[in-house]
């Protein structure tokens, strides 16, 4: 008795209250914690916008100090760990190596994982925001065979990160602060977007009492998924191909409106965004400002904006309300700053971290969380004899 609606991809069912991020698809309207994303992306930091989600209000400079020097007290792995690494094939996909070498890291916090004591939450707010990078610069070596570099905890998040994984590359570590700014600013953009798949599988293993590394971890792992985070990654991998195959755009164009083979344009349509993404708006301009300021001219940025181009005049896409999503041009940055293609979704999770934080630290804090325990329509057989 009492079963509920059946919503295949929950389009219409609230799974939970939430005060972190206001989104309204047909406005174009993104918010955290009140905050317009244009102005928090022009004027703020990654570290002041991931104190922002967590904590409800924008951080005095006191707090944000603070909070800075903390992360950067804790950015040291164990040794042990970095061993760890050694074990997987070289060929291993970083997104892979990022989920994994994360729960493994709780290992070594075992006894102060309790997601009911404040203090051990705080702790390993602070471990996550701190070690997860560096896990992802570990996992970008690896793929290229290269030593892992220590942390240099002098410098800023965003510069220590470009340094953990370039550090040893002078050409391309010695760079314009362009990137820096850049970088953090790829990163506001993706610290939150309400109930979003990985967001909603953090809250759903966080709501059976798995402390926040394996919550986490599992939202890695959801995002990797080509219709998620991992669509930066095929959006590279589709322009390459429409460039390589010489087949031109709209010939491609074609093939996607024909649903040959379940084609689909990659960095285009959102759930919830139905008129435009603002974050595409201020990735897309992004684009431009880093790749002059590289000198880069990528023939794949030209082969992108015809692309776009050439959807948005088209009655396909037109009457599905499709445009490109914030995936559809960070991919074209990432490669200028000189990250293999398949670290881009290692990119996105670095940025999406402080959301995945707030939303599991709320749901803790919400009297209402149940265990997240969906129903089903059963269609199987009716009761019937074992034959034997
Ligand atoms: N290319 C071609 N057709 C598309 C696309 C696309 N990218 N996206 C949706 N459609 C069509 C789809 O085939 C369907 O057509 P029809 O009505 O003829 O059956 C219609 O549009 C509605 O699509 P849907 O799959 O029901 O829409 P959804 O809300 O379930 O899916 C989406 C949203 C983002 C998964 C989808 O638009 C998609 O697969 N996009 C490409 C992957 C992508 O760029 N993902 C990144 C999303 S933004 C970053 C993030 O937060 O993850």
């Amino acid at each position: 008795s009492g079963l509920t609606a059946l919503d295949y991809g929950f389009v219409n069912t609230s799974a939970t209250q939430s005060a972190i991020t206001y989104i309204d698809g047909d406005a174009g309207i993104l918010r955290y914690r009140g905050y317009p994303i244009e102005q928090l992306a022009e004027h703020s930091t990654y570290l002041e916008v991931a104190w922002l989600l967590i904590y409800g209000e924008l951080p005095t400079p006191d707090q944000l100090g603070e909070f800075d020097a903390n992360i950067r007290r804790h950015t040291l792995l164990h040794e042990d760990l970095k061993r760890f690494f050694s074990a997987l094939p070289h060929t291993a996909h970083p997104m892979s190596v990022l989920s994994s070498a994360l729960s493994a890291l709780s290992t070594y916090y075992e006894g102060t994982l309790d997601p009911n004591d404040p203090e051990m939450v705080e702790i390993n707010t602070i471990r996550l925001l701190a070690k997860l990078p560096v896990i992802a610069a570990y996992a970008h070596k690896k793929s290229i065979g290269q030593a892992f570099l220590f942390p240099d905890n002098s410098l800023s998040f965003v510069d220590n990160f470009l340094k953990l994984n370039f550090g040893n590359m002078a050409e391309k570590y010695d760079i314009d602060p362009v990137l820096g700014r850049a970088l953090d600013q790829l990163l506001i953009l993706h610290a939150d977007h309400e109930q979003n798949a990985s967001t909603s599988t953090v809250r759903l293993v966080g709501s059976t009492g798995a402390n926040m590394f394996a919550s986490v971890s599992a939202g890695i792992n959801a995002l990797s998924g080509p219709l998620h985070g991992g669509a930066n990654e095929a959006v590279l991998d589709m322009l390459g191909k429409i460039r390589d195959s010489g087949e031109g755009v709209e010939k491609f164009v074609e093939r996607v409106k024909n649903k040959d083979a379940g084609v689909r344009l990659m960095g285009f349509g959102h759930r919830v965004y139905k008129n435009y993404d603002p974050r595409a708006k201020i990735v897309k301009e992004s684009a431009d400002a880093v790749l002059d300021a590289l000198g880069v001219h990528d023939p794949l940025l030209d082969l992108a904006k015809e692309l776009e181009q050439i959807a948005l005049s088209d009655d396909y896409f037109r009457e599905r309300r499709l445009y490109p999503n914030v995936d559809f041009y960070t991919g074209v940055i990432y490669k200028a700053m000189g990250f293999p293609t398949r670290m881009f979704t290692v990119l996105f999770a670095i940025g999406r971290l402080p959301g995945w934080i707030a939303q599991w630290r709320e749901m803790q804090t919400d009297p209402h969380t149940k265990i997240g325990r969906p129903q089903q329509l059963y269609t199987g057989a009716p009761e019937r004899n074992f034959p034997r």
